[in-house]
Parts: structure tokens; sequence; C-alpha cells
């Protein structure tokens, strides 16, 4: 049985400093990789410290019965003479799902957005996430169009993977001098002693940066 009270409120308030680790954490079970494998959309506490830092008006949190619900991060980004409002992430706790949460977490920031001037809306997200497109088309958002991402393993590459391998054997060799004493010639303790601090001083860089390619 569910303990969410239905006549609880929610209610949406900016985000504060003390909402980044719960938002962070939230959004670590709800954007899992097969949802978003690429990089760019790699959920990690930087998009909620960023977006906090950069857009605090777009930044909301859902609370109900003073806990956290849900939360909603955007942006706003102006190309031309057109305004776009941008939602870049937007969860809701599992415990608080279908129960209008995401409905006023949209609503508060696009009604902020129209505000500062959007007149479009963008929001992005996996073709498989069928909650969130229901919900996004639901909320008047369509007009989808595919984006194709194409990616390569560089190491198994004719060239790039060349240029690992050599990179990996410049590390070796710069680790292997540098785990070597220093040879010098025998100097005064004081001198000797600046050695052991700086293993490094005099090593040789020239041959080091000669791409074999
Ligand atoms: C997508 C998500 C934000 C929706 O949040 P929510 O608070 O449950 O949504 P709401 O209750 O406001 O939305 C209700 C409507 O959205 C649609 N919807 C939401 N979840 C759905 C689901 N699991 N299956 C089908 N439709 C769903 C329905 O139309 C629903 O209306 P209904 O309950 O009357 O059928 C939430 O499921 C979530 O956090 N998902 C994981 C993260 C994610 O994918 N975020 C979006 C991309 S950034």
């Amino acid at each position: 049985m569910s303990s969410f009270d239905e006549t609880e409120a929610i209610y949406v308030r900016e985000l504060g400093i003390d909402d980044i680790a719960p938002i962070y954490h939230l959004g670590e079970g709800l954007f899992t990789s097969d949802l978003y494998p690429y990089l760019y959309r790699t959920w990690d506490e930087w998009e909620v410290i960023g977006l906090y830092n950069t857009d605090p008006e777009y930044c909301l949190v859902a609370e109900t019965g003073g806990e956290l619900a849900g939360f909603i991060l955007g942006t706003i980004i102006t190309k031309a003479s057109w305004t776009y409002g941008y939602i870049l992430w937007l969860g809701v706790s599992p415990k608080y799902q279908r129960r209008g949460v995401a409905d006023k977490l949209v609503d508060k920031v696009v009604a902020r957005m129209i505000e500062d001037g959007a007149r479009f809306m963008l929001v992005d997200t996996d073709p498989t996430n069928t909650s969130a497109l229901k919900f996004f088309n639901r909320k008047g958002f369509g007009n989808i169009r595919q984006h194709i991402f194409l990616s390569m393993n560089l190491s198994k590459h004719e060239y790039y993977g060349r240029l690992i391998d050599y990179e990996h054997q410049k590390a070796e060799r710069a680790g292997y001098k540098r785990s070597r004493p220093a040879i010098r010639a025998r100097k005064p303790d004081s001198v000797a002693n600046e050695v052991v601090l700086n293993p490094l001083a005099g090593e040789s860089q020239t041959t080091e940066d000669q791409s074999p390619i």
C-alpha cells in the first residue's frame, strides 16, 4: 500500500544549496545508462551544481509532506531572434510518480521561461523512454525529430590505435625514467638532497615528443 496521502499538496519551489546532494542521488536512480548512453547526457553532480550556478531560476524542486518528490533543471537558449526554453533534466521519485508532480514542475518552469521571452520549448530523451514520451506528448510536446549518434573505438582504429599505443609507450618510458634514481656526478650532500627531492630535474625531453607516425 502506498504511504502517499492523496490530499497532500505538491509544493514547487526554487532549488537551494541543501537540495544538491538529494537531487543528485535521486537522479542517479532515474537517469540510468540504458536511458542515457551518451556522454553529453551523462548524469553527474556537475549537472546539478552547474545548472544551479548558471540557471537557478529554472531549477525547481517539488516537495510533498516535506520530502523531495521531484525536480526539473532547465535553461534558456537564444538563437538569432528566437528564445527557446530547454528542459534538461526532469525526474520524479518512483514513490511519487503518476501523481502530477512532473506536471506541476513543467508548468512552473514553462511559465518562468515565457516570462523571460521563450516562445518554443525543447526536451530530449531516449526513444525507448515511453513514460517520458507519453508525459511530454500529453503536455503538448510533439514534432519529434530523431538525431543519430555515431561512435568509434579509437583503440581499434588503424591510425588512431597507433597513436594510442605511442602514448602508452611514452607514459611507460616516462614512468621508467622517473622511478630510476638520477645518475649524477658526486656532489656535496646539500646538492645531493635536492636531487632526491626533485628526481625529475635534468631529465631530457628532447626525443619524447616526437611522434613515430
Ligand atoms: C517521466 C516522469 C518525469 C513523469 O513524472 P510523473 O510525475 O510521474 O508524471 P505526471 O504524474 O505529472 O504525469 C502524468 C502523465 O504522464 C504520462 N505518464 C507518466 N508516467 C507514465 C508511465 N510510466 N507510463 C505511461 N504514461 C505515463 C501519462 O500520460 C500520465 O497521465 P496519467 O497518470 O493520467 O495517465 C517520471 O516518470 C520520471 O521521473 N521518469 C524517469 C526520468 C525521466 O525519464 N525523465 C524525463 C526525461 S529528462
